[in-house]
């Protein structure tokens, strides 16, 4: 495995002698909660593109649900799972059960501090906390060398890159692009739950989301504050839409951007990101568009 620069103390000859008996076999693997869509294959295909090896987990972490959240019926088909995996060339499947990830009372819980507390922590306590834990867990069985994560929660990828240099994990996070349907709407597992009028509703979030991405990447000059603005009020026309929130923060810190800096312009120094979390009846959906031009 190559464990970056500690490899030097191992001296020169052993390591070169490792990478001759054939330790460079580079394992990617990709975390999930399963129902697996084309999101989840483009991690796949991005981490068979980059590794020898492909490993994919499905498991739906009861740890990072809320008492009031959707874990008893969050969607689960494993048959299409493995077909969806067969079909990507991945390697191994890990399926474990929760009594097998959390065999007893366990004491011992990862918590990445400051950067859960905004956007989605505010809105979900113990959330992060629960996706740090289990990461932490999969990451020390499946001993990959990278791990692949969306944007798509572009909060959970920073927090875990966070916790991995933090604790010194041997393993480099990969962030990969957010995947859309033709209509715009970012993929998710809980997209089923919407009844066709809501989901016809949730592209109030895209639409307001890459008109703001296309203005900024066109050059017309906005503040942070008035881009916020402007997608509050294309949200609140929609009926079916109830805001949790929309905010505009640095990224990856997710430090507050003052409501007077330009978008454009902070974006030539800095990540900014733009992230929402919206719900439509009972289901929650989240979206973001990241402005980096470094
Ligand atoms: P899950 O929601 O199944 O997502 C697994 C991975 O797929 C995450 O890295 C997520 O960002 C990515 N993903 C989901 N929808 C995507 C889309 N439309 N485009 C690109 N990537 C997308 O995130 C989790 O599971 C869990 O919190 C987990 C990390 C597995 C820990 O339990």
């Amino acid at each position: 495995r190559n464990i970056g620069e500690l490899t030097r103390f191992l001296g020169e000859e052993r390591f070169e002698a490792a990478v001759r008996e054939g330790k460079k076999i580079k394992t990617g693997f990709v975390p999930t909660m399963g129902y697996l869509h084309e999101g989840h294959a483009s991690l796949l295909r991005r981490a068979r593109g980059e590794n020898d090896l492909v490993v994919l987990s499905i498991f739906v972490n009861p740890i990072q649900f809320g008492p009031n959240e959707d874990f008893e019926r969050y969607p689960r088909n494993e048959k299409q799972d493995l077909a969806l995996a067969e079909r990507e060339g991945v390697d191994a499947v890990f399926l474990p059960s929760v009594e097998e990830m959390y065999p007893k009372p366990t004491r011992t819980k990862i918590k990445v501090e400051g950067l859960t507390d905004t956007l989605c922590g505010a809105s979900r306590p113990g959330h992060f906390d629960g996706v740090t834990t289990v990461v932490g867990k999969l990451l020390h069985i499946v001993q990959p060398d990278r791990a692949y994560f969306g944007q798509k929660d572009a909060q959970q990828a920073a927090v875990v890159a966070q916790m991995v240099e933090d604790l010194n994990f041997p393993v480099r996070i990969v962030p990969c692009p957010i995947i859309r349907e033709n209509d715009g709407l970012a993929l998710s597992s809980r997209n089923v739950y919407l009844s066709p009028e809501e989901r016809r509703a949730a592209l109030v979030l895209s639409k307001s989301l890459l008109k703001l991405q296309a203005e900024v990447e066109a050059g017309e000059r906005k503040t942070a504050a008035e881009a916020q603005r402007a997608i509050v009020l294309a949200i609140e026309a929609e009926p079916l839409a109830s805001i949790d929130y929309v905010e505009i923060v640095r990224f990856p810190s997710l430090e507050p951007l003052e409501g007077g800096a330009d978008l454009g312009e902070t974006a030539e120094r800095e990540g900014v990101l733009v992230a929402l979390a919206v719900k439509f009846g009972k289901t929650r959906l989240i979206d973001n568009v990241i402005f980096m031009n470094k």
